[in-house]
């Protein structure tokens, strides 16, 4: 038992080397020295790797590299009944969305490519290689009203996930984007499916940029990736994982409200949200059901339950403040 754990530990310490220069050769001899392993158990390691799906080359003469994003294989618990891994997908919520009906709660989808990713307000969502969309099927016994506490929770996950595996400070732009350095590296789109007074079905697709280069993004999107924050890969397995366990916690949590209030990179912030209409002024309160209250240059608070919120500069908010007099707390 012991010695299938060490075994593991090497092999994870060997990926984690390869990983930190993907798809480069990194030689035998320099990975045996600093791991301290010799050549021959780093081949059987390799070989281990590979049966697991790793796409690893071998080279006499080069040594090693790792080619490709790692395989998905991560297991179900909890909560999570089945996990339903999928190469390439039009759009995981449309998958999930066709399978809801006749699939348990807790059924997760994820795909290593999307080709027709889709995000909030009809736009569309990059899903290339190396990202995370993933989308989870719930039937909680609750009415619609109900259904902003899935993406509430899901946010909530993700950032804890991300401080906890990476100590990296996410934070989340109302309503439920996820920022690491006020850029966007997660969207989450939750649909639902209801009656009147009972939900039949919540699916909340989840995109994570996590091993994509800066560069696939264009610039105006203000977005990044996990990997591009880390300066190094991460494991997809091991965040999804994380994702999944902060999900189930944040799902059943009573604090969920004060977390996502707490993680609020919005809260004091000079915003711009395009709703029905289109707001402008200081984000002032977030709301137990998710809404956003905004007070406005006028002095009228406005309560947005649905929009596009985009933060404004810091210089625009002294603008105001000094202007309406009455605003104390930015940040
Ligand atoms: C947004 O910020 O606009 C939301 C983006 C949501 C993207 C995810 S990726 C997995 C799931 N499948 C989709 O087609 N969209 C969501």
């Amino acid at each position: 038992m012991i010695k299938k754990k060490r075994a593991e530990d090497a092999s994870h310490r060997i990926l984690s080397y390869l990983r930190a220069n993907p798809g480069e050769w990194v030689s035998g001899k320099s990975m045996g020295d600093e791991l301290g392993v010799s050549r021959a158990a780093i081949w059987k390691h390799v070989r281990y790797l590979r049966s697991l799906g790793y796409r690893i080359e071998a080279s006499p003469r080069l040594g090693y590299r790792l080619l490709g994003p790692e395989p998905l294989h991560v297991v179900a618990s909890g909560m999570w009944k089945r996990l339903i891994p999928l190469e390439s997908v039009g759009s995981t919520n449309d998958f999930a969305r066709d399978i809801a009906s006749e699939s348990e709660s807790g059924t997760v989808v994820i795909a290593e490519v999307q080709t027709s990713g889709r995000g909030r307000l009809g736009r569309s969502w990059l899903s290339p290689a190396g990202g995370i969309w993933m989308s989870v099927i719930l039937k909680p016994n609750a009415p619609p009203t109900e259904a902003f506490r899935a993406t509430m929770a899901a946010s909530v996950a993700v950032c804890k996930a991300l401080s906890s595996l990476y100590g990296l400070e996410a934070r989340i732009k109302w309503p439920n984007d996820v920022l690491l350095n006020n850029k966007k590296v997660c969207g989450i789109l939750t649909e639902i499916s209801a009656e009147l007074d009972v939900i039949k079905y919540v699916v909340i697709g989840i995109g994570i940029n996590a091993n994509i280069r800066a560069s696939e993004f264009p610039e105006e999107w203000n977005a990044t990736s996990i990997s591009e924050e880390l300066g190094r890969e991460v494991s997809r397995n091991e965040l999804i994982s994380k994702i999944l366990e902060e999900l189930e916690l944040s799902l059943k949590s009573e604090d969920l409200y004060q977390d996502w209030v707490h993680l609020s990179a919005t809260l004091g912030r000079r915003v711009r949200v395009y709703g029905f209409n289109e707001v402008i002024g200081v984000a002032e309160s977030l709301g137990s059901d998710g809404s956003l209250m905004v007070r406005m240059d006028d002095g009228t608070l406005v309560k947005i339950l649905a929009g596009d919120c985009m933060h404004l500069r810091t210089s625009d908010l002294v603008g105001t403040a000094l202007n309406s007099g009455e605003v104390t707390r930015y940040a």
